[in-house]
């Protein structure tokens, strides 16, 4: 950080604080309110100065500011604590920030009384993090400020990007695959709680590309529960990227179609897996499981679903993961057609599964990471 930045953003954290310690005592328009909405726009105005945005990132109750932690006072608790509170994980300030939207940051922060009003992003001014659930589901939440949300949205951008070369049938990028789940094992282990993977993302609308990060992210969840590590563990986070790219052959109109499909427009869709694994067999560095699984994620356990394949093929280790997780992520993902179904539907459906589609200990494999994941969550509401 320049170290003429430091005394800006001292300067707005400080009149940023006193305005939100002030919102609950005073009007909008009280001259107090506008004195300090003043000051926080000034500060703002010196600190976006040249730049593109100002970020601000919350882990536990330290700020992490232009990408490094910025010293503890009880200043900075307090922000770090309010921002908890609201479920805000970052702040995202671009410049021009209207000074109606400074009220909008401050109110967010104060949100005080029985019933605040929600938090809400506006065009300069970005929240991350600020949906809230059910509460039946919360323990499937990613903390705001957990390492693999934050990069989990990253890495979806750069998924695009090597999908959009896979459609215009160039080559695909598998280097940056790798790259992608090397850092999702890394932040796993950072996170020192895999089950944390439960929580999948669903803040981003482009459902191929939230879809196949948290298929990844599931089978990973589920291989590190197993004791699966190293290259093996690897190549099942590959898979689950990877598992559906033969949609990315299908005509967007079939994909997308909101009415019910016709038998012709199944029966393209069923092409999904044969084409994926095709086109990832002439894909050098794409490892053999992932190649396996795109062919093989809707066969099921007792051999029905499709491709048709002869009576003693063994489904591969990897794709009954990956049947595993995409069952799971498509019903905890809302659609178009239908809205997102509980974590107690998901059990009913593994469990209605078991032998049939599923794999009965790879069930209840996933069904002890479920357990743990809620256990994991009473301590913390425990302990908060
Ligand atoms: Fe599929
Ligand atoms: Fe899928």
């Amino acid at each position: 950080m320049a170290p003429e930045r430091q005394p800006l953003i001292a300067a707005f954290l400080h009149h940023l604080t006193a305005a939100v310690a002030n919102a609950g005592l005073y009007s909008r328009e009280h001259v107090q309110m506008r004195r300090l909405v003043g000051a926080v726009a000034d500060a703002l105005a010196q600190l976006l100065e040249g730049t593109e945005e100002f970020l601000l990132l919350r882990l536990d109750n330290e700020l992490v500011i232009d990408g490094l932690p910025w010293k503890r006072s009880l200043q900075t608790e307090r922000l770090a604590a309010l921002m908890s509170r609201r479920g805000i994980g970052r702040i995202r300030i671009a410049p021009s920030i209207t000074p109606e939207e400074i009220h909008g940051l401050i109110e967010a922060l104060a949100g005080r009384g029985l019933n605040p009003p929600p938090v809400r992003s506006s065009t300069h001014l970005r929240f991350g993090r600020v949906e809230v659930r059910r509460r039946s589901d919360a323990f499937l939440d990613l903390p705001p400020d957990s390492p693999l949300a934050e990069l989990s949205r990253g890495e979806i951008s750069r998924l695009m990007e090597i999908y959009s070369a896979v459609k215009r049938r160039q080559k695909m990028n598998v280097v940056g695959l790798n790259e992608m789940v090397s850092h999702f094992i890394a932040a796993f282990s950072q996170e020192a709680d895999p089950f944390l993977a439960l929580a999948p993302l669903r803040a981003l609308d482009e459902y191929t590309f939230t879809h196949a990060t948290n298929v990844a992210l599931l089978n990973l969840a589920q291989a590190v529960a197993l004791g699966i590590e190293g290259q093996a563990l690897h190549d099942i986070g590959i898979a689950g990227l990877l598992h559906d790219v033969g949609k990315l052959f299908i005509p967007d109109s079939i994909l997308n179609k909101k009415e019910p499909l016709d038998e012709l427009e199944w029966g393209i869709i069923r092409q999904h897996p044969l084409q994926g694994a095709r086109y990832l067999l002439n894909s050098p560095g794409v490892p053999r499981a992932a190649v396996v699984s795109a062919f093989e994620h809707h066969l099921r356990y007792d051999r029905q679903g499709y491709p048709a394949v002869r009576n003693q093929w063994a489904q591969n280790l990897c794709s009954q993961l990956t049947a595993i997780s995409d069952l799971v992520d498509s019903m905890l993902t809302p659609r178009p057609y239908r809205s997102a179904q509980s974590v107690r539907e998901v059990v009913k459906a593994l469990k209605a599964n078991v032998g049939g589609s599923l794999h009965p200990q790879l069930v209840n494999n996933f069904l002890r990471i479920l357990v743990q994941a809620k256990k994991r969550d009473a301590e913390n509401t425990r302990s908060a």
